[in-house]
């Protein structure tokens, strides 16, 4: 399937990208929707390229396996459950799994989590000390960072109590967050799909002892966001305060429904619809855009062409948008928990790289990190920029052309690199002569010819992330199809998980069963002694 492109890489790999430049490249490899506007212009990518990556698409059964999805067929086969996180952003219509309409459903939850939220932002619900000052998101992966990278990007629109979010098992996450809080005005909202999270139900037993030191009743302040509902009961929630979902919305995928109450609190009902109607218009613009037109697939168009076929191993997100500063690790679960496998769906190997290592910062400060290396280290890493047409400070408009012009500044200095004469001319302005302006020279060439992709949004609203964070969904989605992959399940986390469960005794002083390795029961004595 990858043939033709590998054949056609090979053909251009060292030809410059500023070659490709005629009048029109600059408009014609670029999509734009909605406000949107995504340029790979100053990729390797040309119109004989584009057509071969198209050509995956087709072969792939794109389209098929799209309208599978949005119908509620079971695509996650290896779980048997169908992948409806779309519809958790639908105000109407209907979308079938087992014969049953979701929609209903969907709909009656959301009223209910918006009407909670309303509750507790007017104090109708309340703590034992009044109206609740803050809210305590206990959660891991899927059910933390989705919430916690948008209360971040959101932060003009907050304006409910404070959020806090608990992830880490270590208990100094959760000590440091309790700390500054009065429990008698704290709501603690347990979120995990499956009610097993060992991280997350350890640290909601230390919220609860907590909670319990002064609060008459404190599980009537926790809240529970879950399929399963029989273990938010066991916990002792009350069910008017646990908000359920179904299997067919993976974690990673989550936000959308009860996993956002704390979301729905934050930035109150409308701007919590906002982000879902953006998220919605982004389902329509990729089920209904031609190809080349549609922002998911090209964007996972280009992710195919610079990881699967020019073999870069990384791929660096670099929002230019400080309150963004979570949506790299975000993308990191979404699209290396769905595409980071190396058998397809056939069960067969992957004859291809999966999907690539996600990283970043926001810009301007990884500029003085790590873009270094991504100037002139030995590995290509094609670069993600993202960047607001205006920012939320009025007053500060100046620094926000500041950021845009570091933004531009970078893609174009990847792409246009500086050669050894103008080094040689650098070098010399500085006095260096010979040899030594010689050797001076080399080290400020830069190769160039790096590529990268600009994706310029108006401004980070409610309504631009949903659009935003969906468009990411659905490049995973379509890079999953072209390379076989199921994105919906992640065994990969399986044994790990495991294997602590095991270790958690041997450490708190058990005998060592007979499978532990000689490395790791070294490792146990050192952490154990003293
Ligand atoms: O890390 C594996 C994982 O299952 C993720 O997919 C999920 O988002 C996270 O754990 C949390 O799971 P839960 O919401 O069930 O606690």
């Amino acid at each position: 399937m990858f043939a033709g492109l590998k054949e056609k890489y090979a053909a251009v790999k060292d030809r410059k990208i500023t070659t490709l430049f005629d009048a029109s490249r600059a408009h014609e490899f670029a999509v734009q929707t909605d406000g949107l506007f995504f340029d790979y212009s100053k990729t390797n990518i040309d119109g004989e390229t584009l057509a071969l990556l198209l050509d995956l698409t087709k072969t792939a059964g794109l389209a098929k396996m799209r309208a599978a999805m949005f119908s509620g067929k079971k695509i996650n086969i290896t779980e048997d459950r169908a992948v409806l996180h779309t519809a958790l952003r639908q105000s109407s219509g209907s979308v079938t799994v087992d014969g049953q309409d979701v929609m209903p459903g969907v709909l009656a939850i959301r009223a209910r989590m918006l009407k909670f939220s309303e509750e507790v932002c007017s104090g109708t619900i309340h703590g034992q000390g009044g109206a609740y000052t803050d809210i305590v998101n206990i959660g891991i992966g899927g059910s933390d960072l989705g919430p916690a990278m948008t209360y971040l990007a959101l932060k003009p629109y907050l304006q409910g109590p404070k959020v806090h979010y608990v992830s880490n098992v270590d208990g100094a996450h959760v000590t440091d967050i309790l700390a500054g809080l009065d429990a008698q005005t704290t709501l603690v909202i347990v979120a995990s799909k499956t009610f097993t999270t060992i991280e997350t139900l350890t640290n909601a037993e230390t919220a609860l002892r907590w909670m319990g030191q002064s609060v008459a009743n404190p599980a009537g302040q926790f809240a529970a966001l879950s399929t399963a509902t029989d273990k938010t009961a066991a916990f002792g929630i009350s069910p008017d305060q646990v908000f359920g979902f179904e299997d067919w919305v993976g974690g990673r995928y989550s936000l959308w429904g009860p996993i956002g109450l704390s979301l729905a609190l934050a930035i109150g009902s409308d701007n919590f619809t906002a982000l879902l109607n953006g998220a919605a218009a982004m389902d329509y613009h990729f089920q209904s855009a031609e190809a080349t037109d549609n922002l998911p697939v090209m964007l996972a168009l280009v992710g195919i062409w610079h990881a699967q076929v020019a073999g870069y191993a990384t791929r660096a997100v670099l929002p230019y948008e400080q309150r963004l500063s979570r949506f790299p690790a975000y993308l990191q679960q979404l699209e290396m928990e769905s595409n980071g496998k190396s058998v397809g769906i056939d069960g067969q190997d992957l004859t291809v790289a999966s999907g690539p290592i996600v990283w970043g910062e926001p810009g301007t400060n990884g500029q003085h990190a790590f873009y270094q290396l991504i100037h002139q280290g030995t590995n290509v890493v094609p670069c993600e920029f993202m960047i607001a047409q205006v920012g939320h400070e009025p007053d500060l408009s100046h620094q926000h052309q500041l950021l845009q012009a570091n933004c531009l500044a970078q893609s174009q200095a990847l792409m246009l690199g500086r050669n050894l004469d103008v080094a040689r001319t650098i070098a010399a302005s500085k006095g260096f002569e010979g040899a030594e302006l010689e050797r001076q020279a080399r080290h400020r060439v830069f190769k160039g010819n790096r590529p990268s992709t600009t994706l310029i949004y108006p401004k980070l609203t409610p309504y631009c992330l949903g659009q935003l964070i969906a468009l990411y969904e659905h490049r995973v989605f379509v890079e999953g199809v072209i390379l076989g992959i199921n994105s919906f399940d992640q065994w990969g986390v399986e044994l790990g998980k495991e294997l602590a469960t095991a270790l958690g005794p041997v450490i708190a002083g058990a005998e060592p069963g007979s499978g532990n390795d000689p490395s790791t029961l070294n490792l146990v004595s050192k952490l154990t002694q003293g």
